[in-house]
């Protein structure tokens, strides 16, 4: 510290609070990760109050583990505990918005990304000091995480909020066109579609050969015969798309992480046929980092970003525009690959994600 400067002592008291709290929360996000992926909180939520023992054998899982999971959930409020019974409860409204019953209200699914991220800390570090990126490879678990994420924000909404931004899409898709969801992930959205309208002929283009695999298994177990996937990089697209392909492309959170954003949006257009529209869902916020000061998931996107949708990009030769890149960024990029009606559409169910749909 500089000799001269003196410390608000409030001040700096104030911040190690935050700093302890901090330490706590991110445990219990921790905690929470666990509680979902070992169906603790499903467990417990059928459950009247019970002992770790009965917790554990309703889970199928190991009570000493049960048992200090319990006691980091009760020190941190997320379950009651009764020390006299020696009994553990999920509250009904903890339970509301930590199981998979809750639905799209299932806020522990998002805790997974934490530990996702921490795993790949060794690899950001060796980054920060020699610069490169981090591939897809490295994120353990990545696609089945991002498409229990997107199966919340995107498919329960799909048919009621966000096809319907494009007015009279429904009519055509009953009538049969062809569609384009690009980064499709495990095919999800896709594949959701391909079962809602038969008449029309769906594609998915995805880098991940893994996550492509996932998405025609579940299209052949459900007899889908309007629906492809195939493992593409799209870096190039700018060049490669075909020409008035489609009459409808879709990318859900899927331009940034890209190696060439612009390539990418570049081929949508040069794909799309006329009159058609591309929708795109991507991150909510500013391309100003002031202007995210008071954004809800502000600290939380920018270290997704700096974790994971930076150094994939960078990994893939990429730009490494990050999470972040706002919507200032994103308008002017779509305007770049020659979209020229542009609409911002916001959406209840997702505080995360601006709807874009723009028209050549
Ligand atoms: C954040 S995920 C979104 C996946 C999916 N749209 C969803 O909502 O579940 C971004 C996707 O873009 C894909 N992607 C990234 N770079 C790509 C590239 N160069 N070519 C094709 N796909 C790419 C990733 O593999 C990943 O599946």
């Amino acid at each position: 510290m500089n000799g001269t400067t003196s410390l608000n002592l409030s001040k700096a008291g104030e911040f190690e609070a935050r700093v302890v709290s901090m330490l706590n929360e991110a445990a219990l996000c921790l905690m929470t990760s666990l509680g979902h992926r070992s169906g603790l909180f499903d467990t417990m939520a059928d459950l009247p109050p019970s002992t770790s023992k009965e917790i554990a054998e309703a889970a199928g899982l190991q009570e000493r583990y049960v048992r200090e999971w319990l006691a980091a959930m009760a020190v941190g409020g997320f379950v009651e505990q009764d020390p006299v019974k020696g009994t553990y409860t999920l509250p009904p409204e903890h339970t509301a918005i930590l199981t998979r019953a809750s639905g799209s209200e299932n806020a522990a699914v998002y805790s997974q990304y934490i530990p996702q991220l921490g795993s790949v800390e060794e690899d950001v570090l060796a980054c920060f000091r020699n610069g490169g990126g981090v591939p897809y490879e490295r994120f353990v678990r990545f696609h089945e995480l991002m498409a229990e994420d997107s199966g919340l924000s995107v498919l329960p909404a799909l048919r009621e909020w966000i096809l319907p931004l494009v007015p009279g899409l429904i009519g055509q898709l009953e009538t049969g066109i062809d569609v384009l969801d690009a980064g499709c992930g495990r095919g999800k959205a896709l594949n959701l579609m391909a079962e809602w309208f038969p008449n029309s002929r769906f594609t998915g283009y995805e880098l991940s050969e893994e996550a492509v695999a996932f998405a025609r298994a579940e299209a052949e177990a459900a007899g889908h015969s309007n629906v492809t996937f195939e493992a593409r990089d799209l870096t190039f697209f700018a060049e490669e798309a075909p020409r008035e392909r489609f009459d409808f492309v879709t990318t859900f959170d899927a331009v940034h992480d890209q190696g060439s954003p612009l390539g990418l949006l570049r081929g949508i257009r040069r794909a799309l046929k006329p009159g058609g529209a591309y929708l795109a869902q991507d991150i909510k916020g500013s391309s100003h980092v002031h202007l995210n000061r008071d954004h809800l998931f502000g600290p939380l996107l920018y270290t997704v970003s700096c974790m994971h949708c930076m150094p994939v990009s960078l990994a893939q030769g990429g730009e490494g525009l990050g999470t972040m890149w706002g919507r200032e960024k994103a308008e002017d990029y779509f305007r770049k690959a020659g979209f020229r009606r542009i609409e911002v559409h916001e959406l209840d169910h997702d505080p995360m994600n601006y709807y874009y749909v723009c028209r050549p």
